[in-house]
């Protein structure tokens, strides 16, 4: 009786520590430990004083695409609070605005949500190197944006990438177009 109850919780630790392995394998794969990423130098003694991607990387909300971390959602979970200065002593000025761009072909139109980029980016970043602020003021097209410029100057660097046509694309169209 009292084996059995021993081998059942061994059986629980080891399926656990299973399931923890195989978790911090799939994390190695999303996030390669440094030096093996091919821009730290594995040889640099300085590397063993660095956090490792996976490890901070594997507790905010995952996304299927870029670098597999949901930003977005890390900020409405409140796990990430992006500083407006590096000693932290301005605010983030947020406004909730969306743009809906509407130039989409047969595509759902573009929703652009200041609100989350505010929350990362000031409105200078923006406005007036890459969008003049007025609606339809802008070029933009998939052309110019996969050639690097408005969205583009981002989304496929450091945002996440072009093939995720719907998280820009995602508002429905105007019933009266659809009915057409
Ligand atoms: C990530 C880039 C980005 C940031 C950051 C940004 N904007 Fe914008 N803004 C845009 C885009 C894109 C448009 C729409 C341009 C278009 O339709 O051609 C726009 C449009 C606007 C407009 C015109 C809206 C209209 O209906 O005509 C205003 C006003 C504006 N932004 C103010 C701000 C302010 C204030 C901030 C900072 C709190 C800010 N923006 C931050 C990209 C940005
Ligand atoms: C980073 C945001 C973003 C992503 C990702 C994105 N688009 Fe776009 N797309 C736009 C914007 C912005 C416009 C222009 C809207 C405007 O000016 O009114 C646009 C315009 C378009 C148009 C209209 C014609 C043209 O060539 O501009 C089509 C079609 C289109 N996108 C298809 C796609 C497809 C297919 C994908 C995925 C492979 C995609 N888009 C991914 C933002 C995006
Ligand atoms: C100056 C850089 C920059 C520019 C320009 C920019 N973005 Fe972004 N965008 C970001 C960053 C950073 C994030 C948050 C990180 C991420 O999700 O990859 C983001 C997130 C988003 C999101 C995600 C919102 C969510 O709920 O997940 C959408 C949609 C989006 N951008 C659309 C656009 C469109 C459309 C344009 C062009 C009209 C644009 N962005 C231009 C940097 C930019």
């Amino acid at each position: 009786m009292k084996s059995g109850y021993w081998l059942f919780i061994l059986t629980i630790c080891l399926s656990g520590s299973g399931i923890a392995a195989s978790f911090a394998q799939e994390y190695d794969i999303l996030h390669p430990p440094l030096g093996t990423e091919g821009i730290y130098d594995p040889e640099n003694p300085g590397i063993e004083y660095l956090q490792q991607p996976s490890e901070a990387l594997s507790l905010l909300p995952s996304s299927p695409t870029g670098n597999y971390v949901d930003w977005v959602k890390a900020m409405d979970d409140s796990l990430i609070e992006p500083r407006a200065s590096i000693y932290g002593d301005q605010i983030m000025r947020a406004i909730s605005m969306d743009v809906i761009m509407q130039q989409t072909g047969s595509m759902p139109y573009v929703r652009f949500p200041h609100y989350d980029h505010s929350l990362i980016l000031s409105c200078t970043n923006c406005h007036t190197a890459i969008f003049l602020p007025k609606k339809d003021a802008n070029p933009v097209n998939m052309y110019t944006i996969l050639k690097g410029e408005f969205c583009g100057v981002c989304h496929g660097k450091v945002s996440f990438p072009l093939t995720d046509c719907f998280r820009c694309h995602s508002s429905v169209r105007d019933k009266r177009v659809l009915d057409e």
